[in-house]
């Protein structure tokens, strides 16, 4: 990344605070480039503290100067943020904003001096350098924008591009879907300390299971149906187990998730 960018985040919360330690950590952007503005004195104390950035109350002054302005504040508050916003940015700043719901046509129409937009939906998984992100162009914005904005997403996990017409699914499937696998590992766990297992042995198999499986399928490049099927012997226990998950509807259940969470993701969209 080039590392004389200046970079402003709008909004110092969790998922700032995630992409500035990659930024930082993986990016080679010195904390002196970056700074966060934030409506809680409190929040921009605590990252001053943790990775030596500037910060600033005002968010006008913030943008001043940036290269890269990144929204990072809730969907509900993003109105009055991007008003307040419209004198500052123009066309030679990048706007990347990560709110869920949010389309770059709602963020082009409040910024009328016309800069480059990207969405983004991250993850959470991004607070370890684990994240998943999908990227859409937005108005104005370059091949070259928007592999800026690959390049600082992935330092802190995936990133990938997509049309912004598939947002909502991202939001259901990765955006949404850490919640999904932390159910799926504590009724693992629980199920081990039903069959006799202690807490601590039963949590630790569940989290090295999930982990260990999506490693061979990422690294074999196998479809995990030739995987499952390698490991389920004929009458065995595994094809047992199997019996009573799909009697369960884990796999409908798993649809539905993903299509629910899209829904929503569309709705919240509509509302704004
Ligand atoms: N966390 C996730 O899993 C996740 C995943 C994908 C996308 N996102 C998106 O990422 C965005 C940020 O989420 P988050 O989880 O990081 O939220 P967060 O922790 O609540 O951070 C947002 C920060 O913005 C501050 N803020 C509120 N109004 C502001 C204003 N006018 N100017 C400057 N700062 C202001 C908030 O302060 P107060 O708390 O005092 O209001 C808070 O410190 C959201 O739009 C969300 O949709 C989050």
């Amino acid at each position: 990344m080039n590392p004389s960018l200046n970079i402003t985040f709008i909004g110092a919360g969790c998922m700032a605070s995630a992409l500035i330690r990659g930024l930082i950590t993986r990016g080679g952007i010195e904390p002196k480039r970056i700074t966060a503005s934030d409506v809680s004195q409190e929040r921009l104390g605590l990252i001053a503290r943790d990775f030596g950035i500037r910060t600033e109350t005002d968010n006008v002054r913030a943008a001043a100067g940036a290269d890269v302005i990144v929204l990072a504040v809730k969907p509900q508050v993003m109105d009055g943020v991007l008003c307040g916003l419209a004198g500052a940015l123009d066309a030679g700043k990048l706007v990347i904003s990560i709110a869920a719901g949010i389309t770059t046509q709602f963020i082009s129409e409040r910024l009328p001096k016309g800069p480059r937009i990207i969405r983004v939906m991250p993850n959470t998984p991004a607070l370890i350098g684990e994240g998943a992100a999908c990227l859409s162009a937005g108005p104005n914005a370059s091949k070259d924008d928007m592999a800026l904005a690959l390049e600082i997403f992935r330092s802190v996990g995936t990133a990938s591009e997509v049309g912004e017409h598939l947002m909502d699914a991202v939001t259901g499937l990765s955006g949404s879907g850490p919640a999904y696998v932390f159910l799926i590992i504590e009724a693992l766990a629980d199920a081990g300390v039903k069959a006799g297992l202690p807490r601590k042995t039963a949590q630790e198999l569940a989290v090295q299971t999930l982990i260990g499986s999506a490693r061979m399928v990422q690294e074999t490049g196998l479809h995990p149906a030739q995987l499952k099927d390698q490991v389920t012997s004929p009458g065995g226990t595994t094809i047992a187990g199997m019996q009573a998950l799909e009697a369960g509807g884990v796999r409908a259940a798993l649809y539905d998730a993903v299509d629910k969470a899209a829904a929503r993701s569309r709705e919240l969209g509509r509302k704004k």
